[in-house]
């Protein structure tokens, strides 16, 4: 696996590749990898011809400065995981090299009503943020597919819109995302969780099926709000879980959508000091 920390490096290196008319997929990430991430490589591997992976931990899109603090590091492992699973580059940029402008300014994204919803109600800035990184890392990158979890949902949301408003020559890749055994959804924070916690999470992934065998049975909102009841009665702090319509690349919340609609149930709760967000589609795809 080849190593770049500098963007004109790894500019230069693609440049030869795409030459041979070679494709490139691109698998973006902050790093902690677990198997969540193995699989958008894996899913790159399968339809492009050279697989590039980045790790950066991009302090543009913390909304909580002690979250950003917290977030794990783990370079050494990282890197042993990406080359088993075959990677064909890492981009490993500093801050210097991805904002030479520095952090403050920065070009403003209208995502309309898709970023100041859900996740952007209670993390103000987060989608500008995850924008201005993502045109930044297409930009040096120009892959032809850009792989991504449906875990993030909203953002993937966000990223499709960033490639429309921009017409960036890229196509979205939307992966599955990928669970533990007890049906927690991976993500680099679990690890945050003790054990006790670790074992309540699970509480999520019963919630989200519990609406999907109700969808269509119950209207959506009493839906939303019974599943609201039971987090806190299992010892979460909810934050939301609202059953979504997706209109037109924007978030809708209604009781009776239409077939043709792609319908979603997405939450983000607090566990013992750490966030986490889930979501499962209820209908359609996205
Ligand atoms: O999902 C992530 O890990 C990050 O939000 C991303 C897309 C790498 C941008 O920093």
């Amino acid at each position: 696996m080849y190593l770049f920390k500098r963007r004109n490096d790894l500019r230069h290196h693609l440049e030869q590749a795409k030459l041979k008319g070679q494709t490139i997929g691109f698998v973006p990430t902050m790093g902690a990898l677990h198997d969540g991430h193995l699989s958008l490589v894996a899913a790159a591997k399968e339809k492009c011809d050279i697989v590039v992976c980045s790790i950066f931990v991009n302090p543009t899109q913390f909304n909580d400065p002690k979250d950003f603090e917290k977030y794990p590091i783990t370079i050494e492992q990282d890197i042993v995981k990406l080359t088993d699973a075959g990677t064909d580059v890492l981009f490993l940029p500093s801050v210097a090299e991805m904002y030479p402008e520095g952090l403050a300014s920065g070009k403003h994204y209208d995502f309309g009503n898709l970023e100041k919803v859900l996740e952007g109600e209670f993390r103000a800035g987060h989608f500008q943020g995850v924008g201005r990184v993502v045109h930044k890392l297409l930009d040096i990158v120009m892959p032809h597919q850009l792989f991504m979890g449906q875990k993030d949902f909203q953002q993937c949301l966000i990223i499709k819109e960033l490639i429309h408003l921009l017409a960036l020559p890229v196509q979205l890749v939307v992966c599955p995302t990928r669970r533990e055994a007890d049906g927690l959804a991976m993500s680099s924070r679990n690890v945050r969780l003790n054990a006790a916690h670790r074992q309540q999470a699970t509480d999520i992934f019963k919630v989200l099926t519990a609406i999907r065998d109700q969808f269509g049975k119950v209207p959506n909102s009493t839906l939303s709000k019974e599943a609201m009841t039971q987090l806190k009665k299992d010892g979460f702090e909810p934050e939301y879980v609202e059953i979504i319509t997706l209109r037109n690349g924007q978030v809708t919340r209604e009781d009776a959508p239409s077939a043709d609609k792609t319908v979603a149930v997405v939450l983000a709760a607090w566990l013992g000091g750490v966030r986490l967000i889930d979501n499962m589609i209820l209908q359609g795809q996205l």
